[in-house]
């Protein structure tokens, strides 16, 4: 394959470096798969209006999110597991993030710690909280991304129990991964996967092994990490995350406009429409079928951002055209550290930038704060 052009091109190199389980990990949503498909379908849905004859120089993307400058708004979702995708995954996507300057989001379910990540950065990441029923554990969390300076919390709402996804059962793939003869075979089959990962130390959840009191080796981490996810979860709970953590907030996970309206009143500075990528819910609606309706309901209250399904600049320019101050890519980040570490990470970034550049352009558009439902057929 020549230079990759488009997500899509990444996501192909991906899966011929990635072991299969590992790569399946990133391409998969809950049972059915249907919301995961919709999160990428609706987009097409969507039709941008071309203007002629404007003067068209001079573009900018660079805005804001939640008051930050960014290079255009677009950053990296939180996903478990990325240093799987590739060795030192979480570092190396942090490295690209901060480069391009866009925000990078540490998963607590990250291979390589909050501390590995601020070792290899200057700036501030952000970092997403898991409600673990270890509340001891979620406040040494919230310490120690408050001692590593980060300059978000992203605390996500849509997990309080685990949704299903056939295809890592059937890959036999847990937390932390076990290795049987097939799993071993897939990652024979991809010896530069492997080669890297020898080469690093960072193989399991360093956020939470050595940090929560009943782990202590990979078995423990097992138990622990099936039992830990937080069913009794409330708006309480949001409160005192609130104050503990003290800085700037981010609810993600929001897909109701009852939800966003309570979430307002948390004093939250933003809410990520967001279904997890399809990976929970199947059934639920996309999120950018949802944006709308939440803007509508609470966009003049607290910034409102997204994710799920946005796979190329045009989606972009929809989501903020519909009223998102903000967007966030999980999965095309993933498949760009796949396919060719932290220079696929920054390929997947230009890719979105060039497109979301010129689209902006033939939409009439200079300035990415100019970009409302005016560049939208029927919106
Ligand atoms: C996720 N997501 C996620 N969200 C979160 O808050 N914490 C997490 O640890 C994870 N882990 C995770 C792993 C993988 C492999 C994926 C694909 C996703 C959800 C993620 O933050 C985001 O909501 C979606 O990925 C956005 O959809 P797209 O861009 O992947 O379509």
């Amino acid at each position: 394959m020549g230079k990759p052009l488009e997500i899509k091109d990444l996501k192909a190199l991906a899966k011929r470096r990635v072991p299969k389980m590992f790569f399946d990990y990133a391409d998969s949503g809950a049972w059915t798969e249907s919301t995961y498909r919709a999160n990428e379908d609706d987009f097409a849905k969507i039709k941008l209006r071309q203007r002629v004859l404007v003067d068209m120089t001079d573009r900018s993307l660079a805005t804001s999110m939640i008051g930050q400058p960014v290079s255009m708004p677009v950053a990296l979702s939180p996903t478990g597991l990325t240093g799987m995708q590739h060795a030192d995954g979480e570092m190396l996507a942090a490295q690209a993030a901060e480069e391009f300057g866009v925000p990078f989001t540490l998963s607590t379910m990250s291979i390589c710690s909050i501390e590995d990540v601020a070792s290899v950065t200057r700036k501030p990441f952000w970092f997403q909280l898991y409600v673990m029923q270890d509340r001891d554990f979620v406040i040494n969390l919230i310490d120690r991304a408050k001692a590593a300076k980060c300059s978000a919390l992203v605390l996500t709402l849509d997990l309080q129990i685990l949704g299903q996804r056939h295809k890592d059962i059937r890959n036999g793939l847990s937390a932390p991964p076990k290795f049987t003869p097939k799993h071993i075979w897939q990652m024979a089959t991809r010896p530069g996967w492997c080669m890297k990962m020898l080469g690093t130390q960072r193989r399991t959840f360093r956020n939470i092994v050595g940090h929560a009191k009943s782990v202590t080796d990979l078995s423990s981490l097992s138990v622990w990490t099936s039992e830990q996810f937080d069913p009794r979860l409330s708006w309480n709970d949001v409160a005192w995350i609130k104050e503990r953590w003290g800085g700037p907030l981010i609810l993600k996970g929001i897909l109701d406009p009852e939800d966003a309206r309570m979430a307002v009143s948390t004093g939250a500075d933003a809410i990520i429409v967001s279904n997890h990528g399809g990976r929970q819910l199947d059934g639920a609606m996309s999120s950018i079928g949802m944006l709308p309706r939440i803007v509508d309901a609470v966009g003049d209250k607290i910034e409102v951002h997204i994710d799920g399904g946005i796979r190329s600049g045009q989606d972009v320019l929809k989501a903020v055209a519909l009223g998102a101050k903000g967007t966030y890519i999980g999965r095309p980040f993933l498949y760009g550290l796949g396919a060719d570490g932290k220079r696929g990470v920054t390929t997947a970034l230009d890719i979105i930038r060039k497109e979301m550049d010129i689209t902006m352009a033939l939409c009439g558009k200079r300035n990415i704060a100019d970009v409302d439902r005016s560049i939208l057929l029927d919106a």
